[in-house]
C-alpha cells in the first residue's frame, strides 16, 4: 500500500499523528496491565510460600501480602485504556470523516466544472460509482479498517514484545518466522486485491444486465425471450459468485498458513520459557503471561495481514477518486474581467463569424472548418444540412462548449472567447437537439433563478402554445414535473423548453431542432409567434424540415463542417442545382 493519497490530503500530518498515538495508547496498555497481573500473582505466590514459612496461610492478610497498591495501578491503566478506546475511535471516525468531506466536495466541484469532453467519454455508471460505492468505502470502510489494523499490528507487536520479554531467546527465532510470514502477506495480498477487483467487476454486468431487463421487460417479453435472459442473469451471478468464493478460499489459505506460524510461536514460546523457568528459576506468572499472548498471535497475525489487504482494496478508491480529480475544469476566466462587458450585451445581436474551425477534442478531426459568416442584428437565419453535417456543433461553438481552434466569433463588437464563461453562457439562449426537464415544478423548470412574474411566466407559455395545457394541470404553474419531465410528451417538452427560452428573452435565441417532435399545426403556429415575439432578435433555427426555414432572411447550407450556400432563401430557391432547393423539393 502507497501511504501516498492520505499523504496527500492537506490536513493530514497532525490528524493521522493524533490518530496514531490514539490508536497505539490503548494497545500499549494491554501488555502494561497483563505484566502488572503477572508480577502481582507472582509475588503473592512468593510471599505465601516464604515469609516466617507459613506455608498454608489462606488470606493476603494472614500472608502479610497487600493488594491494595496492584490494585490502585491496575484499575488506573483500566480507566486509562477505556478512556484511550474511546478517544481513538472518536479520533479516527473523526478524522476518517474530514478526509471523506474533503474528497467528496473536491469531486463534486470537479465534476461540476468538468468540461462536458468528459461526460462524453466518461460512462455515467462509473462516475456514479466514484460518488456513491468509492465514497462510501471512504466514508464507512478505511477508518473502520484503518483502526483495526493499527490495532491488530500493535497487538502482534506487543504479543511478540511479550513473548521476547520474558523469553529473549525467542527473539532467534522469530526472524525465520518473520521471513514466512511476509512472504504469505505478500503472496496473499496480491490474490486478494485481484479477486476483490474482479468481484467489483463481475458484479456491474450482473447490476446494469438486471436493470436492463427490468426497463425492457415489455420488449423481452414480446419476443418471448425470458428464459434467454434469465439464463444470462444467472451467468452473470454465476461468474460473480466465483470470484466471491474463490475470495473466501484465499482468506481460509491465509488463515491456515498463520495458523502454522501461530503453532510454531507457541511451541517456542513454550520451550524456551519451560527451560527458562527450570533452569534460570523464571516465575510462573511470567511463563503464563508468555504462553497466553503466544497463542493469541497466530489469530492477530491473520487479522493483520486480512486488514493490510482490505486497507490496500480499499484505497484504490481513494486513488480513482483522485485521479478524477485531476480533470482541468473549464476555463472560467476570461480576458475581459465582468465589469467591463456593458450591462446590456448583446444589445443589438450582431454576429460575425470569422474563419472558424471547431473541434470536440484536440484529438479528433475539425468539425467545423474554416467557418465565415456575418448576420446582422434582427435576422430570422435558417440553418440547414445533412445529419452530421456540423450543426449542432455550430451553435456549440457560441457557448464555448466545443475547442475553438482557430478564427472567432464576434457578437455586437467583442470576441466571446475573451468574456468569462459564466457571463458568455448567461446572455444568450439556446433551445437544445434533445429537449431537457428537471423533476420539480413547472415554474421551477421555466425560470429556475425565480425572477419572473406568474405573469411573464404565462406569457411564455402563451407564445409557447402551452397555456391551455398548464391551465388544466392541477396546481397550473406548481404543478409536478417528474424526473426528466416523462409526465409530458416529447412534443410538450421541445415547447417547454422553448418557453423556458421566451422567459429570458435575450437578444439571441439558437433553435436547435426545436420543433423536430412537434406537430406541424402546431409547428408553424409557434414559428408565426416567434417571429413577431422575436421580431427585433436575432434568431438562429437550426431544421431538418427546410419549409420552416423558408420565410428566414438567411439560409446556411452546411456540409461536412463547411459552409455550403449562404444566401436568401428566394435566390437560393431561383438557383435550380442549388442544395437548398433539392432539400426543399425533397421536403415536399
Ligand atoms: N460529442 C461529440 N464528440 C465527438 N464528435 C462529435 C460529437 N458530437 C458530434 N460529433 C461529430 O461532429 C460532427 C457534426 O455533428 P453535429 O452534431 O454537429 O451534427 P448535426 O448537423 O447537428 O447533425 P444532426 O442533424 O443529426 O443533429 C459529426 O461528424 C459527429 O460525428
Ligand atoms: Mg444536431
Amino acid at each position: 500500500m502507497d501511504p501516498f493519497e492520505l499523504g496527500r490530503l492537506p490536513f493530514r500530518g497532525v490528524l493521522l499523528g493524533a490518530a496514531a498515538a490514539a490508536l497505539a495508547a490503548p494497545q500499549a496498555l494491554a501488555p502494561s496491565v497483563h505484566r502488572l497481573l503477572a508480577r502481582s500473582l507472582d509475588l503473592q505466590r512468593h510471599q505465601r510460600q516464604d515469609p516466617r514459612g507459613r506455608e498454608n496461610c489462606t488470606s493476603a492478610q494472614e500472608c502479610g501480602f497487600s493488594h491494595s497498591s496492584y490494585l490502585l495501578v491496575f484499575s488506573v491503566l483500566c480507566c486509562l485504556g477505556i478512556a484511550l478506546c474511546l478517544v481513538t475511535s472518536v479520533t479516527v471516525e473523526w478524522t476518517g470523516l474530514r478526509v471523506a468531506k474533503e474528497l467528496h466536495s473536491n469531486l463534486l466541484k470537479t465534476i461540476i466544472l468538468a468540461p462536458m469532453r468528459l461526460f462524453e467519454t466518461t460512462p455515467l455508471g462509473s462516475l456514479l460509482n466514484r460518488f456513491s460505492t468509492d465514497t462510501n468505502t471512504i466514508d464507512q470502510h478505511i477508518p473502520a479498517t484503518l483502526e483495526c489494523l493499527s490495532r491488530s499490528t500493535l497487538l502482534c507487536l506487543s504479543a511478540l514484545g511479550v513473548i521476547s520479554f520474558v523469553t529473549p531467546v525467542f527473539l532467534i527465532a522469530l526472524v525465520p518466522l518473520a521471513f514466512a510470514c511476509y512472504f504469505f502477506q505478500k503472496y496473499f495480498r496480491v490474490a486478494s486485491r485481484d479477486l476483490q477487483q474482479l468481484e467489483d467487476s463481475t458484479q456491474l454486468p450482473l447490476l446494469a444486465h438486471f436493470s436492463e431487463t427490468v426497463e425492457g421487460l415489455t420488449t423481452i417479453r414480446a419476443f418471448r425471450y425470458e428464459a434467454r435472459f434469465r439464463h444470462k442473469l444467472l451467468e452473470f451471478t454465476d461468474a460473480n459468485n466465483i470470484a466471491s468464493l474463490f475470495l473466501t478460499a484465499a482468506n481460509r489459505w491465509l488463515e491456515v498458513r498463520m495458523e502454522y506460524i501461530g503453532a510454531c510461536i507457541v511451541l517456542i514460546a513454550a520451550v524456551a520459557s519451560i527451560t527458562n523457568s527450570i533452569y534460570n528459576h523464571l516465575s510462573t506468572g511470567l511463563v503464563g503471561l508468555g504462553l497466553t499472548y503466544a497463542l493469541m498471535v497466530s489469530n492477530y497475525l491473520n487479522w493483520m495481514v486480512r486488514n493490510l489487504a482490505d486497507m490496500e482494496v480499499q484505497m484504490g478508491s481513494v486513488r480513482r477518486i483522485s485521479a478524477l480529480l485531476k480533470t482541468e475544469p473549464e476555463s472560467y476566466e476570461g480576458l475581459m474581467s465582468a465589469s467591463q462587458v456593458p450591462d446590456g450585451w448583446p444589445q443589438q445581436g450582431e454576429i460575425q463569424i470569422q474563419n472558424l474551425s471547431v473541434r470536440y477534442d484536440s484529438t479528433l478531426k475539425p468539425v467545423l472548418k474554416n467557418v465565415n459568416a456575418h448576420i446582422n442584428p434582427g435576422q430570422k437565419v435558417g440553418i440547414c444540412g445533412r445529419t452530421g453535417s456540423g450543426k449542432s456543433s455550430f451553435s456549440l461553438a457560441f457557448f464555448r462548449m466545443v475547442d475553438t481552434f482557430e478564427g472567432r466569433i464576434i457578437i455586437d463588437g467583442i470576441d466571446i472567447a475573451q468574456l468569462p464563461l459564466q457571463m458568455l453562457r448567461s446572455r444568450f439562449s439556446i433551445i437544445l437537439q434533445d429537449p431537457i426537464l428537471f423533476s420539480g415544478t413547472i415554474r421551477f423548470n421555466l425560470d429556475p433563478e425565480s425572477r419572473a412574474s406568474d405573469c411573464m411566466l404565462w406569457e411564455a407559455l402563451e407564445i409557447a402554445q402551452l397555456k391551455s395545457v398548464v391551465k388544466t394541470l392541477p396546481g397550473g404553474l406548481d404543478a409536478i414535473v417528474t424526473e426528466g419531465g416523462e409526465n409530458f410528451s416529447q412534443g410538450q417538452r421541445q415547447l417547454f423548453c422553448l418557453a423556458r427560452a421566451f422567459v429570458r428573452k435575450t437578444s439571441i435565441l439558437i433553435m436547435d431542432e426545436a420543433t423536430a417532435s412537434i406537430d406541424m399545426a402546431t409547428e408553424s403556429i409557434l414559428q408565426k409567434v416567434v417571429m413577431t415575439a422575436f421580431a427585433d432578435r436575432t434568431v438562429v433555427t437550426i431544421a431538418h424540415r427546410v419549409h420552416t426555414i423558408l420565410k428566414a432572411d438567411l439560409v446556411i447550407v452546411m456540409k461536412r463542417g463547411i459552409i455550403l450556400e449562404h444566401d436568401k432563401p428566394e435566390v437560393l430557391l431561383e438557383q435550380e442545382d442549388s442544395v437548398f432547393a433539392s432539400f426543399v423539393k425533397a421536403d415536399k
